[in-house]
Parts: C-alpha cells; structure tokens; sequence
C-alpha cells in the first residue's frame, strides 16, 4: 500500500482521548443546524416502507439528480448521485485515469489530503503546483507543469484549507487547460455556499467534455453524517463513473437521499446566508484573537478554516499534539496538507468557541 491514511481521524482521536476539555477545531463538522427540511424529510420517510425502503437507481433517486440537475442548468443524465464529494472526486478521478491518457495528476500545495491519496490508491502520480502566500492558483504555473501525461488537474473552490476562492478566469483557464492537454478538470466545490467574497465561480460556467463538477450538502447543510453529494460528468465519462460507482456501493442511501430533495425544495436562501454570517463573524473574531496571541494568519474568502502561524513552532503532528494537551486547542498540522504549509496549523471554524480557542492559544504562546 503506498497511500497514506489521511491523519484528520487520528488528530480527532488524540483530542477525544485527552485528558482535558479540548476545543474541537479539526473536523469539518459543521455545528450549526441543517434546514428544517432535512429532520421533516426524514420523518415523512420513516412512515413511507415498502418499495420506499427499497434500493434507490443506482445514480441516485430520479427526482433528486432533476431536482440538482435543474439547479445547475445541466442535464439530468450528466448527475451521479454519490456518497458525498468523497466519492465524486474518486470517481472523477478513477474516470480521467481509465482513459490510460496519462498518469499524473495535478495537485496545489497545500492540498486536501484525501487527493493524494485518491490518486496514489487508483495508480496516478500525484504533481504538485505551489500556490501564492495568499492561497491564490496561477494557472500560468498550471500550464507549465501540464502535459500529455496529465490525467487530471483537481482544485478545489472555496478552498480548504486556504480559504481562496479562484475567479472566474482562472476556472476558465484551467477549464482550458485540461482540454489543451487532453486532461480532466476536477473542481471541487463542496464549499460554495460559503463564500464571502462574492467572486466563487463554478466550472459549470465553462461548457466542456474535460471538466468534472462535484459537491455535496455535506456542508451546506451541515449533514456530514448523511453521505449525500453528487459529480456532474461529460458524456465520455459518465459510463466510468456509474459502473465505478455501481460496483463499489451497489447505489447510495435512499433515506439520505429523500431528506436531502425535501430539504432542496423547502430550504430558503436566509439558511445559507444566516451560516455564511455566522461564519464570516467568527473568522473576524478568531484572527482578531489571533493577533493576541501574536499569530501571522490566513483571512479567508471562502470555506471555514483559518491557517495560523506561531514564531518558532512548526505546523508538526508532535506540535499539534502538544496544542491539544497543553493548550486545549485542537488544530490540524500544516504538514499534512503539503510543504508549503509545513509550518502553519489549520483551525476550522466549526465551534462557537473561537474567542476562548484563540484566548487558550495567545495563552500557550506567551
Ligand atoms: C475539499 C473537500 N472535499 C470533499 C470533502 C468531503 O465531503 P463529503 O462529506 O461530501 O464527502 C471535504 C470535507 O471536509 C472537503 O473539505
């Protein structure tokens, strides 16, 4: 085996086994309330039985792929219904590497880890291109590290752990890019509804045969636990992805599924500003606390994570776990999501705790 397990679980239970009260900002758990759409949906489809509890289309549930399709101005055919944006970049991926068109996989640093491992775990070759201090993607620095044995270029907007949301003629170039070199763009946009700046835009706004789309509601409807997420593929890959996803799962899960188009009808936008506000005010409040604690610090425009940076202490697991047990903060190490974080800890926004977080770390550091 020659990829690696992703260490957020492990940072997760170092934290749960500690021997103090520790402040929680590692997962990407949101703790805000989904739509009350979600806990009505689930209610009406527990009294539903029979066929109802029975195995959804593989590609997920007719109405909910319309319903999405519908949203995203595409065609219902091109949605698979996945379990989250997990499975929808595997099988993005697992599709731009079966076209035997390359290797190589184009990757930012940092990274969200699971990307890597995805790659390495289907036989691709991850490459790395390094992005701004600010977390920006030149995709001049793209094209450069591009070629014909490029399989796939992923990116993901509103980035974790960054925070940058990439414009729209970046996503055009990029877009562009992958079909200059016969590669497959992934866009990974779990995230969309958190976006502060007003400048995300979605690949879907370049119509292309080299470009994968996907998503979930695992955050915008703070349903992590539900596995509900979706890709949007071009007609040459979509026989890939539905057999990939067919033979791995069999389908998705009904219940989930049928929760989730209650919650898409009846979800109004007041739901995704009120936790875009929620969001935007603890970003102010953490990097204004941050500054006590004498922290260089990322302000994100997209997302809920914060990168720090303390003199002298590095973005390790050992320095994380020394967080955790004498500061009571739990923070992911920068150097899990590549080398050009190695010396910077990501904190997700996902307590109401951040003024005490950002008081225990000024604390730590005094
Ligand atoms: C960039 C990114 N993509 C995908 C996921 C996983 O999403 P899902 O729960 O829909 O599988 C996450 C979760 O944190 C993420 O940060």
């Amino acid at each position: 085996m020659d990829y690696e397990t992703p260490q957020f679980f492990r940072v997760m239970q170092y934290a749960a086994a500690a021997d103090r009260d520790v402040i929680d900002m590692v997962s990407g758990n949101p703790d805000w309330d989904a739509p009350a759409g979600i806990t009505e949906g689930l209610h009406e489809y527990a009294d539903l039985g029979g066929v109802d509890y029975q195995y959804p289309p593989s590609e997920g549930l007719t109405e909910l792929r319309e319903e999405i399709a519908a949203r995203r101005n595409v065609d219902p055919e091109s949605v698979v219904v996945t379990n989250g944006a997990g499975e929808a970049n595997h099988l993005a991926l697992a599709a731009a590497l079966d076209r035997e068109a390359g290797r190589e996989v184009l990757l930012t640093d940092p990274v969200y880890p699971y990307y890597p491992g995805k790659t390495k775990l289907l036989g691709g070759t991850p490459r790395y291109v390094p992005v701004a201090d600010d977390g920006r993607l030149d995709p001049a620095a793209v094209r450069e590290r591009a070629g014909s044995d490029t399989a796939a270029i992923v990116v993901n907007t509103p980035n974790n752990p960054t925070g940058a949301v990439y414009p729209e003629d970046t996503m055009a170039e990029l877009v562009g890019i992958a079909e200059d070199c016969g590669a497959v763009l992934v866009s990974d946009e779990v995230y969309d509804h958190f976006d502060y700046s007003g400048k995300f835009a979605s690949a879907l706004g370049v119509d292309s045969a080299h470009r994968v789309v996907t998503n979930s509601f695992s955050k915008s409807m703070a349903i992590t636990g539900f596995r509900v997420g979706y890709g949007i593929f071009p007609p040459a890959l979509r026989d890939a992805a539905r057999t990939r996803h067919m033979l791995a799962n069999v389908t998705g899960s009904r219940p989930a599924q049928y929760a989730v188009l209650k919650a898409l009808r009846s979800t109004d936008r007041e739901y995704y500003a009120a936790n875009r506000d929620r969001l935007e005010e603890r970003v102010a409040t953490f990097t204004d606390a941050l500054d006590d604690a004498g922290a260089e610090y990322s302000t994100p425009d997209g997302a809920f994570y914060v990168m720090a940076r303390f003199s002298g202490f590095p973005g390790t697991m050992a320095n994380a776990e020394r967080l955790i047990d004498e500061a009571g903060v739990a923070g992911m190490p920068g150097e899990t999501f590549g080398e050009t974080r190695a010396d910077w800890f990501r904190f997700a926004l996902v307590t109401p705790d951040v003024v005490d977080a950002a008081r225990r770390l000024a604390d730590f550091f005094e």
